[in-house]
């Protein structure tokens, strides 16, 4: 830094006696006049004060410190970005239904926009006559929203593929660290770029992590390659002092970024206390609360011309970012989740003097609106998930209606993804959850633009259409806030950053704002119960039920088990009867005459709702955890034979996972509640995990009828590339386990997978390690003559091999959403609009039989419903209702080892549309001979 240069350099060197009048001049020549250098000058106190020779530049500097952030006063009327990159040719988008964030989010506009030089120069009716070389995208009605913005990333800083060399999120060199600058860790080659850009997400705000109260500085950036290829050249707004050079003091100074954490995480890593993290933040806020005093005395001083031993103007590197929280320049982004830390927040606030822009992840904000509102200064935002929760205490009361309940509560409600732990790609995903839930259609889709961008201080630019902001738009296959919503062009700065994006033909209903159900009793019990309503399920009083206005009836084969529709109609008038939980009459309602009138009968009406399979989890150690952050509510982890020593009492002993099953979570009732009504489970473990079991959703224990429906379904193994053990290791100890190598019990599973009797599920990621995996069970089937059934799950890679795979009879387990994770799951099929084909769709392409697995936190098993929905939206019209039903019942039993002989054991009655329409009612139950209303 260039201390002579001037703001924000301050005098260290020469000082000399300068006459006042001298001063008087430099001063008039150069700046506006204060009322209190004006004093001084006119009636100066003394003539022998020490006049430092940087005068000017440390009075400016004073004054600057009273300015507030933001865009410069003329920054409206700009005609060109200052992103813009030379050679972009103009575009406008014809025919679109634009929601552009305005009036509340109300406001949609059928027209066209034209883009240029960076920035939306036009909405509505273009006339290009003044233009020439334009590109032109016929939207044909098509919806376009502003860019998606995503208030809490860690894209750059925790990389994906996770690889040691670049997890540059959390320091552990101490609590309090406001000097980190996540900027310094931004790689710019991490492969979600291309994939979040493709989801529409736009801007991120890249923030440290949260292992440290003070994690550090956080930075806006747009996700788009730069020609310069540099980590700062992806930065929207860069604090002016970024870099050092030289900045016009009467400029308005930018809005700058802070992380702060409370509650666990800080004092897990510090091994300290709540009460330790809260004292580190009064200790860090009082140091800058001193040198903040300390300049504004001095600056008191300096501007008045009282020189004598004033000295330097008191700056510390370390915490001048500090300092500028305290003077309001700075937007506080603070992971807080409880009512106890949000409480702690909001007292400091009040002691210094300083607001928090937002409260995220805040899993209990939602039960101390009022608490919210005494923080200083303003209301703090809340930054949330949809229905991630439970993972750790502090999300345990997490409830899918937050944003419903924050909303009407006056709050500001943002979704965000904390890249990578939620895929930002899919960060609409969050707020098409939250509308699911209660949020009005205009704060959910503001909650991911215009709210966050208003948060992060860069609304002057970005996060609604208006003339004249930077060109950041997406343009959709279907309404935003509709299930598997995917762009079909993405601009950044105006510039389109899919080159050959690919669409899905859509059904029409998508179009539209979906019609959401009604929730207003369980938003009201999610207060009453503090985020613990009651969720078991109460079977209905009547023997008989009768359902009505039924749109669909899907059924598995007795036999075969596949999904097919056994009954469609087009106005909805289907009717099924059940008695003592079996169905004994369905079809046209002339079909079951007698059930109408039944006045003895429950009668409920579906609106055109259907009746299809219950569904099965898999994926997630769901039943075998409460809360999988917490070791005291979890069954645990078996002893891993390739890297621990098993104690010798069980070694030769398969681990059976019904033996640890858990009743009663909350996320095994969520999942009921949401059609999951059985989940199959294997023990929790390394390379060798051992038996899985399937069991019932609902039920209360493990001896209550039902609970246990399958004690042992298929034997588990692990490989990969990060085990710590070679996967050469691990691929020589499953052929010496398949052919006999193991003892006792564990033995004779492995002579049960040889002889065919149950399958062996191998997760495995690489397509190099499933290759290996094929070549080894040709092998065993040479070696013993028999064919052995083989499953691989996680399979991300599966895709490249699908041809392959299928040859072998090698059924696959994938997540409806891959994500390069790890290096080994780095090749994925991403779908559209990046390729024609998703994994899934490729994979069924070459008549493999498919599962869906859940994203491995168990709170998502309730959403399995919907990721078999998307999966038939992508598919390009591939797989059909039936099919995609099949992806999460019968073709995972198949895979799974699931042999239930009562195939339609349980039966979900959906009120209303379909995917974001619908609603789980009731679960038609053989096994408990009743329906279960839910
Ligand atoms: C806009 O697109 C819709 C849907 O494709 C179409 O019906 C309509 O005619 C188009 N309008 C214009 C002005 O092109
Ligand atoms: C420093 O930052 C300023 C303002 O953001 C920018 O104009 C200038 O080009 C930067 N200088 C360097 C060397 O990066
Ligand atoms: C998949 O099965 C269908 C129907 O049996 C058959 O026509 C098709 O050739 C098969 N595809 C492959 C890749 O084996």
């Amino acid at each position: 830094m260039d201390k002579e240069a001037g703001y924000p350099s301050v005098q260290k060197h020469a000082k000399r006696r300068v006459k006042p009048l001298q001063l008087a001049i430099v001063f008039l020549a150069t700046f506006s006049v204060s009322y209190s250098l004006a004093n001084y000058l006119l009636w100066p106190n003394s003539h022998s004060e020490a006049i430092p020779i940087n005068a000017q530049a440390v009075l400016a500097q004073c004054r600057a410190l009273h300015l507030t952030p933001g865009p410069p006063d003329n920054f409206r009327s700009r005609t060109q970005s200052d992103r813009f990159v030379q050679g972009t040719k103009p575009t406008v988008i014809r025919n679109a239904t634009i929601w552009t964030g305005l009036d509340d989010g109300r406001e949609v506009i059928q027209g066209d926009i034209l883009i240029d030089k960076g920035l939306i120069k036009k909405i509505g009716s273009v006339d290009l006559r003044s233009y020439h070389n334009v590109e032109v995208l016929d939207a044909a009605g098509a919806w376009v929203s502003p860019g998606v913005v995503d208030l809490h990333s860690h894209l750059g800083v925790d990389s994906s593929p996770a690889l040691s060399g670049a997890s540059d999120t959390n320091s552990l060199k101490g609590l309090t660290l406001p000097w980190l600058r996540s900027l310094d860790g931004l790689n710019t080659h991490d492969d979600a770029y291309r994939l979040s850009i493709s989801g529409g997400v736009t801007t991120a705000n890249v923030l440290p992590g949260s292992a440290d109260a003070i994690g550090g500085q956080a930075f806006v950036i747009k996700l788009r390659p730069t020609a310069e290829r540099s980590s700062s050249a992806m930065l929207l707004e860069p604090p002016f002092s970024l870099n050092g050079t030289y900045v016009d003091p009467f400029q308005r100074p930018r809005w700058r970024q802070m992380k702060h954490a409370c509650g666990e995480n800080p004092s897990r890593v510090y091994s300290g206390t709540r009460m330790d993290t809260q004292w580190a933040f009064r200790k860090a806020y009082d140091t800058a609360r001193i040198l903040k005093e300390k300049q504004d005395a001095y600056c008191a001083k300096a501007l008045v011309g009282q020189w004598t031993g004033l000295g330097d103007f008191p700056d510390d590197l370390q915490w001048e970012a500090l300092v500028d929280v305290l003077r309001g320049r700075v937007k506080v982004q603070n992971h807080c989740y409880e009512g106890v830390d949000i409480d702690g927040m909001v007292r400091l606030t009040n002691e210094f003097k300083f607001s928090i822009a937002a409260f995220h992840h805040a899993h209990e904000a939602y039960m101390v609106p009022d608490l919210i509102k005494k923080a200083y200064g303003h209301p703090p935002a809340v930054a949330i998930f949809a229905t991630a929760a439970r993972y750790k205490r502090e999300a345990y009361r997490g409830s899918e209606f937050a944003p419903r309940i924050l909303a009407d509560n006056g709050l500001d409600v943002v979704m965000k993804s904390d890249h990578p732990v939620l895929n930002s790609r899919h960060l609409v995903y969050e707020a098409q959850q939250a509308h699911y839930f209660g949020l009005p259609a205009n704060l959910a889709l503001a909650s991911v633009t215009s709210t966050p961008a208003r948060v992060m201080g860069q609304d002057h630019r970005i996060g609604r259409l208006i003339e004249g902001f930077d060109a950041d738009v997406v343009v959709w296959d279907s309404h935003p806030l509709a299930l598997g919503a995917a762009p079909k062009q993405v601009f950044i700065d105006g510039i389109a950053q899919l080159e050959k994006p690919y669409t899905s033909v859509k059904p029409k209903s998508v179009q539209h704002v979906p019609a959401t159900p009604n929730f207003d009793k369980e938003i009201a019990d999610a207060i009453k119960y503090e985020g613990l309503p009651p969720l078991e399920p109460k079977p209905a009083k009547a023997d008989v039920v009768v359902f009505r206005n039924v749109g669909g009836i899907f059924l598995k084969d007795p036999t075969t088990r596949r999904v097919s529709e056994v009954f469609t109609s087009a106005s909805a008038d289907g009717v099924v009867v059940v008695e003592k939980g079996q169905i004994v009459c369905s079809g046209a309602e002339a079909v079951c005459p007698a059930a109408l009138s039944r006045s003895d009968a429950l009668h409920l009406d579906l609106e055109g709702g259907s009746i299809s399979p219950g569904l099965l989890s898999y994926g997630t150690p769901l039943g075998l955890t409460h809360i999988p952050g917490e070791a005291s509510t979890s069954d645990g982890r078996v002893f891993d034979p390739l890297s621990s020593q098993i104690p010798p009492i069980i070694d030769g002993t398969a681990i059976k996972a019904v033996d640890g099953l858990l009743f009663g979570t909350r996320d095994a009732l969520l999942g009921y509640r949401n059609g999951v009504t059985s989940a199959v489970t294997a023990p929790s473990g390394g390379f060798l995990s051992g038996l899985s079991t399937v069991f019932s959703t609902a039920a209360p224990h493990k001896l209550a009828d039902g609970a246990v429906i399958q004690e042992v379904t298929a034997l588990h193994v692990a490989l990969s590339l990060s085990s710590g053990v070679s996967v050469s290791t691990q691929i020589a100890t499953l052929r010496g386990l398949l052919l006999g190598a193991g003892k006792g019990d564990l033995g004779q599973r492995f002579e049960d997978v040889v002889a065919g009797k149950i399958p062996l599920v191998i997760h495995a990621e690489s397509a190099d390690v499933i290759a290996s995996l094929l070549v080894l069970k040709k092998e065993v089937e040479v070696a013993t003559g028999t064919p052995i059934r083989i499953t691989i799950s996680g399979a991300t890679e599966a895709h490249l091999l699908a041809k392959e795979i299928g040859q072998a009879g090698v059924g696959v387990i994938v997540q409806q959403r891959p994500f390069p994770a790890t290096w080994e799951e780095r090749r994925i099929l991403p779908g559209p609009p990046l390729t024609q084909a998703s994994a899934i769709a490729a994979l069924v392409a070459q008549n493999i039989t498919v599962g869906i697995a859940v994203d491995p936190e168990p709170s998502s098993v309730r959403n399995t419903r919907f990721d078999v929905a998307w999966a038939g939206l992508e598919s390009n019209g591939a797989l059909g209702k039936a099919e995609v039903l099949a992806l999460a019942s019968s073709n995972l039993e198949t895979l799974l080892g699931v042999e239930d002989s009562n195939v339609n054991a349980d039966l979900v009655a959906t009120r209303g549309g379909a995917d974001f329409e619908g609603k789980v009612v009731a679960i038609i139950s053989p096994r408990s001979a009743s329906v279960n209303l839910v």
